[in-house]
């Protein structure tokens, strides 16, 4: 990992800073706000954004014109730089593709036939509990690669796949190892309550004492992750069950989370009150929910990976919860299941042709609104003096190419901490 102590960029065609408005994350019509520079340049001193603003200032700079020696030079060409993607939603720790899953979905069973027949979440288990933790540290880590390839700078990561005690803590101990040899940053989050694993099917309270009693003390008291999450649907934990783990969290001092509304639909008054960072998937909601969840600082964050590849024609009324002034974030849902993809220029893609979003709304709601679904908005999220230095360069000359060209990958160099990566730099 090699930082460059001194980066400037130079000859940014458009450079998207999302500089901070005064209230928070973005809603409503603040979502379309890019803050656009033209011939623009960034320059960053020891993993942090210095300063912001036009090449040719940049370069009439007295300190710049001193150390022009010290500073590594980076001529962007015209090209597009934005903040490297926040993905706030992820599943990396798994052993196996589910190809048999993706085979019987094609010939005709949906997502919870496939679950109740043996495969889904559950057949995951298996392959997290048999591999060693070497093992999912060095797949987590190719995720983490890939990712950066990809322009994301910032990644929330879940276990889910252990459901035991040993096996949860195996996942978040292969997320810290993983992220410890990343220069980008890595949120975990615990999911012991993804579904309930077999050896508790018909005994799910058991299974939730057992998340609430014994494993959320040890992954608090080992500070394995920041957030506990829940996926709250049809088929995994009812919303008196959330609620239970969510106050069991909020004791152990863990902020939280949950998969909501991705199967069903489940009223969110109950859950708002403990807050919740972000509420995810978000596909059957009540509109009458809408007023409130605009009113919090939970964010709603959508993941149109898991409808395209679940073969699903409804994605969530996005344009519904912008107008309703709901913060809104997207992000890959990167899991073997429902969303093997870590392209979030391909879930904003789909955000834009199945949504309705702009592209300029997407951009906000994969950069800041990811930040602020991970409270990390302080520090990530946009292009800003003070912030950590996380950018990602495309090979376009306009940001709208982003998630115009569908499935591809126009990422040619990521900063990530101030550290470079990409072909130049590998
Ligand atoms: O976000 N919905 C729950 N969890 C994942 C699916 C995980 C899986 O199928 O392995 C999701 O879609
Ligand atoms: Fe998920």
């Amino acid at each position: 990992m090699r930082r460059i102590s001194a980066l400037l960029l130079v000859n940014i065609g458009q450079l998207l800073t999302l500089r901070s408005m005064p209230d928070g994350p973005r809603r409503g019509a603040s979502l379309s706000e890019l803050g656009i520079i033209h011939d623009a340049a960034v320059l960053c001193l020891g993993g942090r954004i210095v300063s912001v603003g036009s090449t040719k200032d940049a370069l009439r700079d007295p300190w710049l014109k001193k150390n022009r020696k010290k500073v590594t030079e980076i001529d962007c060409g015209g090209r597009v730089v934005l903040p490297g993607f926040v993905d706030s939603h992820t599943h990396p720790v798994f052993s196996q593709p589910r190809l048999v899953d993706f085979e019987k979905r094609i010939a005709g069973a949906n997502y919870e036939e496939i679950a109740e027949a043996g495969g889904g979440i559950r057949s995951s288990i298996d392959g997290v509990r048999k591999a060693s933790k070497t093992a999912l540290t060095q797949k987590v880590s190719a995720v983490l690669a890939d990712l950066a390839g990809h322009g994301t700078t910032t990644v929330e990561a879940k276990s889910g796949y252990g459901l035991s005690l040993e096996s949860e803590l195996k996942s978040l101990e292969a997320i810290r190892a993983a992220a410890r040899e990343w220069p980008g940053t890595v949120v975990p989050t615990f999911l012991g309550a993804h579904v309930v694993p077999p050896e508790y099917r018909g005994r799910s309270q058991e299974y939730v004492d057992l998340i609430c009693n014994e494993m959320m003390p040890t992954v608090a008291k080992r500070k394995l992750a920041q957030f506990v999450d829940v996926f709250c649907d049809r088929g995994a934990f009812s919303a008196e069950e959330t609620a239970r783990i969510f106050s069991a969290a909020e004791q152990h001092g863990l902020a939280v989370r949950a998969h909501l509304g991705q199967l069903s639909e489940t009223r969110l008054g109950p859950l708002l009150c403990y807050r919740p960072a972000s509420l995810d998937h978000m596909d059957h909601v009540n509109d009458a929910d809408l007023p409130a969840l605009a009113q919090s600082d939970s964010i709603a964050t959508f993941v149109p990976g898991a409808n395209y590849f679940l073969g699903l024609t409804r994605y969530p009324n996005a344009r519904r919860f912008i107008e309703s002034g709901v913060a809104v974030a997207l992000a890959t849902d990167y899991n073997p299941g429902s969303s093997p993809t870590l392209n979030m220029s391909m879930a904003m893609s789909l955000a834009c042709t199945q949504m309705r979003m702009s592209p300029a709304e997407t951009i906000a709601a994969a950069t800041i609104n990811g930040a602020w679904a991970l409270r990390l908005a302080d520090r990530k999220g946009s292009v800003e003096p003070g912030k950590d230095a996380d950018l990602a360069v495309f090979n376009v000359s306009d940001y709208r190419e982003i998630p115009y060209w569908f499935g591809a990958n126009h990422c040619i160099l990521t900063i990530m901490n101030g550290v470079p990566s990409g072909p130049r730099f590998l």
